[in-house]
């Protein structure tokens, strides 16, 4: 290939990199290890947080008071009737707490790939329910509420 069309090729490839909408990260199945379908996803959750997101993998509403506070009551609605009011446990495992069935989890990525796509049993897919702007909210909370080893936080580090 001459210089040229190389060159012409690479500025197309950065474009094409520029303009789809396809995500940095990919978001797979907790157990099953497939990658998720996100047309499933409730419509609205499409925000610019969301969006930041799915660049890295870290939700940008940890550090968003306003968000926490509506992540907690869409928690209460959507959540704590398995999980507790304050994420202690009780259909389902505490949320709190630094010991995780998934060790995905201490990762923001990790931690929305179980709430979208679900993971055992009662712990359906929950989708159903909030769209992905929520879900990040709902994380931010839960996050925000931490009682485990600074240490596990994976989601704090750079
Ligand atoms: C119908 C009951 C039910 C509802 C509603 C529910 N969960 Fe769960 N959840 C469970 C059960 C049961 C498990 C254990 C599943 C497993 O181990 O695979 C679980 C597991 C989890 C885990 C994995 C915990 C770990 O230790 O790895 C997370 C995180 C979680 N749920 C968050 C949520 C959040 C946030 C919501 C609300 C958006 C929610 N769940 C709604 C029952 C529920």
């Amino acid at each position: 290939m001459k210089f040229k069309q190389i060159l012409t090729s690479a500025l197309l490839v950065s474009a094409l990199a520029g303009t789809s909408a396809h995500a940095d990260i990919t978001l797979r199945h907790a157990l099953l290890g497939t990658e998720l379908d996100m047309s499933f996803a409730k419509k609205g959750g499409d925000t610019p947080a969301f969006k930041e997101f799915m660049k890295e993998g870290r939700n940008p509403y940890n550090t968003d008071k306003a968000a926490i506070e509506q992540g907690e009551s869409l928690y209460m609605t959507g959540c704590s009737g398995c999980h507790g009011h304050e994420a202690e446990g009780k259909l389902g495992p505490g949320l709190a707490d630094d010991y995780w069935t998934y060790p995905s989890i201490a990762t923001d990525q990790g931690f929305f790939e179980v709430l979208f796509g679900g993971a055992n049993g009662m712990m359906g897919p929950q989708y159903v329910n909030f769209n992905t702007d929520e879900m990040l909210k709902i994380m931010a909370w839960i996050r925000s509420i931490y009682t485990g080893n600074p240490k596990k936080a994976k989601w704090l580090k750079k």
